[in-house]
């Protein structure tokens, strides 16, 4: 949906301080978010994660749609010791149109 990715556009410059997406990304302080969705989690090349979050994506963490929203609700609830420090969106709109904005760049 063309419509809520756009609103996710804009849900993701609370992302953007530390993330980037899409074509010429590269790795900041946090990993690069092309492809994420359904891409196991902790596994982008060149990322130095969390141990907390090696481990998830050694036990089979998959970042779907209902994971990344619980995830990203409340980041540090979700997976105690990560290193993102975000505090989180509470409002679901938001999470679903971010998750259909990080949709919208293939990997
Ligand atoms: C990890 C999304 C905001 C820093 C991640 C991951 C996702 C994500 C999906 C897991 C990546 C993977 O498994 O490869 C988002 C979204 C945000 C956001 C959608 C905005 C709504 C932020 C902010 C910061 C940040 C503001 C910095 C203050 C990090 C870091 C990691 C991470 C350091 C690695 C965590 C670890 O290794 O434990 N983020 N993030 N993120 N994010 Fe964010």
């Amino acid at each position: 949906d063309a419509e809520l990715a756009a609103q996710g556009e804009k849900v993701f410059r609370k992302c953007k301080a530390c993330h980037q997406v899409g074509e010429g990304a590269k790795n900041r302080t946090g990993p690069i978010l092309t492809g994420i969705v359904d891409k196991a989690a902790g596994t982008v090349d060149g990322f130095k994660y969390s141990k907390p979050m090696q481990q998830a994506g050694a036990d089979g963490l998959i970042w779907s749609q209902d994971a990344l929203a619980a995830f990203l609700a409340k980041p540090k609830s979700y997976m105690k010791g990560t290193k993102m420090s975000f505090a989180g969106l509470k409002s679901e709109d938001d999470q679903l149109a971010v998750i259909e904005y990080l949709k919208s760049f293939a990997d």
